[in-house]
């Protein structure tokens, strides 16, 4: 049996990840319109990650006897400043992340549920790999600035990004 608390704190991650797939897809939106395809591609690609973790930690609660909640996805926002503004609100999104998927890990430890832990372990080792993919790219927009040389060089290396369902 898992304890309501950690039903409930997947429930909430399972909501999450959908925000975090919706999120991400805004930001594709932005980048195709300002003509970058391949950025808008490496978001298009993160938003299909986001909803498989969502669908796979939904799958989880299933199978641990829990009807998952389904909560209002909100809005993200519509536009952003600059392209390094977008990548700095996902190095923000990625790390508040985190924070949720810690607060899990911890939960399942302090319930003993070792069930769980295992299965969000996961999610701990993904988000330094999600923090540290962000904290790069920050970098390297940082450095790109307005240069449109330097801006058709990193679009054309996001755009080989593909989609590959990781469970
Ligand atoms: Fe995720
Ligand atoms: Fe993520």
């Amino acid at each position: 049996m898992i304890k309501d608390s950690l039903a409930k704190a997947l429930s909430d991650q399972f909501n999450a990840e959908y925000y975090s797939a919706y999120l991400y897809l805004s930001m594709s939106a932005y980048a195709d319109r300002l003509g970058y395809k391949g950025i808008a591609n490496w978001f298009a690609v993160q938003a299909k990650e986001e909803l498989a973790h969502g669908t796979h930690i939904y799958r989880y609660l299933l199978e641990r006897g829990v009807a998952p909640s389904f909560q209002d996805v909100k809005a993200p926002q519509a536009a952003y400043e600059s392209l390094q503004a977008v990548f700095e609100k996902v190095l923000a999104h990625e790390r508040q992340v985190t924070g949720m998927i810690n607060r899990i890990a911890s939960l399942a430890l302090d319930e003993k549920d070792h069930a769980a832990y295992d299965f969000i372990r996961w999610y701990v080792d993904e988000q330094v790999e999600e923090e540290s993919e962000a904290e790069d790219l920050v970098l390297k927009f940082s450095r790109i600035g307005d240069n449109p040389g330097l801006l058709y060089q990193i679009d054309a290396q996001l755009a080989a990004r593909r989609f590959t369902d990781p469970f």
